[in-house]
């Protein structure tokens, strides 16, 4: 397995391109199903979970391209769907594969996906997507770890009130209800930027979507819908990891491409912690001259700060001055990262749902495991201002949403790199 080696101690100084958002993408992947006409997607990551979301389209039977040229195009055809299962090799890899359900259910009238299962961060459950659907009349059944769902003719439009606020739950439904007879509200809808953008793409397939941003979707089902060209969003989570690196790194760093509107909450937390941050005409411009102050930071559903950001922050306010109280609402096991934070030399004390911070003021380089997708890039953040070597194991995680993470930062002056398999065989070997 891959290890990443950073040698801390450099400010990032120069300009970060951002990728396409990866849970932007995954979502759009799947709009394809709803469709036999060409999707085309433009800004497509090229990651692990595209690359998996890929193949399990194509056992679908959809015919597609992986993100090519400068432009990181792919077009998706689900013309000749053969198959309606999507498998628990797949499904467990990558919870996001549940996505297919809604379309496939809406589209073809039946659908077997498997269920998850566990999930590092925690239980997440499906039970509202689930729900949600049979409202709209699909039948649901759960056997051998499967869901079988199906539904005598078409999906029926109804007024859903989610109970919790879910990115996913409102995906799967809003892509469902597309295809539905009649019309189909969303109460409590999530809204994250990436629910907008797979909200525009499926009115550019000729959906009918009304208050697209909003807690309230309503959409109008029609008969088809047809092909079309999007481009996805900017990454913010990606964006909002960059500007913690730089940061922390006493750095000076511009992000290209990256969109404001869309990181409100982070850059407002930035600000308070004494970072500065300004749009330019290129994305945004992230600062740090003087010591980062210690805040406090409590997760929510978008426009509230992100959770996807929640373990970088912990990186960088490991060494503020002050201390700081972060707050995690969304996910119940989601401090992994912190015991290996704490290897580092970061001081952090975990009671229930909130971790308390004490800026330790330097951090020391170490060896740590990367757990999970953003708890490994908050070790990443914690290497680039640490002193000395930190080896990061497991940076399989990294790959299922960074897209050329040491290349970007390497141009901005990291003393990063990756050591593959076989050298590190030889490596340990010497
Ligand atoms: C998405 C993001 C993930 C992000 C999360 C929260 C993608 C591919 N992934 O995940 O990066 O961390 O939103 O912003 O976009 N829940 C239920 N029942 C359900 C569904 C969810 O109880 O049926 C709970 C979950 O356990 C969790 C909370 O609702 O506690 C939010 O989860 P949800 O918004 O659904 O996250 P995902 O869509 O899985």
């Amino acid at each position: 397995m891959d290890k990443i080696r950073i040698i801390g101690g450099t400010p990032l100084v120069g300009s970060i391109p951002i990728s396409g958002a990866k849970n932007a993408a995954l979502p759009l992947m799947t709009a394809a199903l709803l469709t036999d006409e060409k999707l085309v997607l433009s800004n497509v990551p090229y990651l692990a979970d595209i690359v998996t979301m890929a193949n399990l389209l194509a056992q679908h039977g959809v015919s597609l391209s992986l993100p090519q040229g400068k432009g990181r195009s792919m077009s998706l055809d689900a013309s000749n769907i053969n198959n309606l299962t999507a498998p628990y090799e797949v499904v467990r890899t990558m919870r996001a594969s549940v996505l297919v359900l809604g379309p496939l259910l809406a589209r073809f009238g039946a659908a077997k996906v498997s269920l998850p299962g566990g999930c590092a961060i925690g239980t997440r459950p499906i039970d509202l997507h689930l729900k949600a659907l049979e409202a709209m009349g699909a039948e649901i059944d759960l056997q051998d770890g499967y869901i079988h769902a199906k539904v005598a003719s078409r999906l029926k439009g109804a007024v859903i009130n989610f109970e919790k606020i879910s990115v996913g739950a409102t995906e799967n439904i809003l892509m469902a209800a597309c295809l539905a007879e009649g019309k189909t509200v969303l109460h409590n809808a999530a809204c994250e930027p990436e629910i907008c953008d797979l909200a525009y793409c499926l009115q550019a397939m000729g959906a009918e979507i009304q208050g697209i941003g909003t807690d309230t979707i309503t959409v109008t089902g029609v008969e088809a819908l047809h092909g079309a060209h999007h481009t996805v969003i900017a990454d913010r989570i990606e964006a909002g990891s960059f500007a913690a690196a730089a940061a922390i790194t006493g750095g000076d760093v511009e992000l290209l491409g990256a969109r404001a509107e869309h990181m409100t909450a982070v850059i407002e937390k930035f600000e308070a912690a004494g970072i500065s941050v300004s749009e330019t005409a290129r994305g945004l411009r992230v600062k740090c001259e003087g010591r980062i102050q210690g805040i406090d930071i409590m997760t929510a559903p978008y426009p509230g700060f992100p959770t996807d950001m929640q373990a970088q922050m912990m990186a960088l306010l490991s060494v503020a001055d002050g201390a700081s109280m972060v707050t995690e609402t969304i996910f119940e096991n989601r401090y992994m990262h912190v015991p290996e934070l704490t290897r580092m030399g970061a001081n952090i004390v975990v009671h229930g749902s909130s971790a308390m911070i004490r800026g330790a003021g330097k951090l020391r380089g170490a060896e740590v495991m990367a757990t999970d997708l953003r708890a490994s890039v908050s070790l990443v953040i914690a290497a680039l201002a640490a002193e000395g070597e930190t080896l990061i194991h497991r940076v399989y995680h990294l790959d299922r949403g960074y897209e050329r993470l040491e290349e970007k930062l390497g141009l901005c002056g990291a003393n990063i790199e990756r050591i593959t398999s076989r050298q590190s065989i030889k490596t340990e070997a010497a």
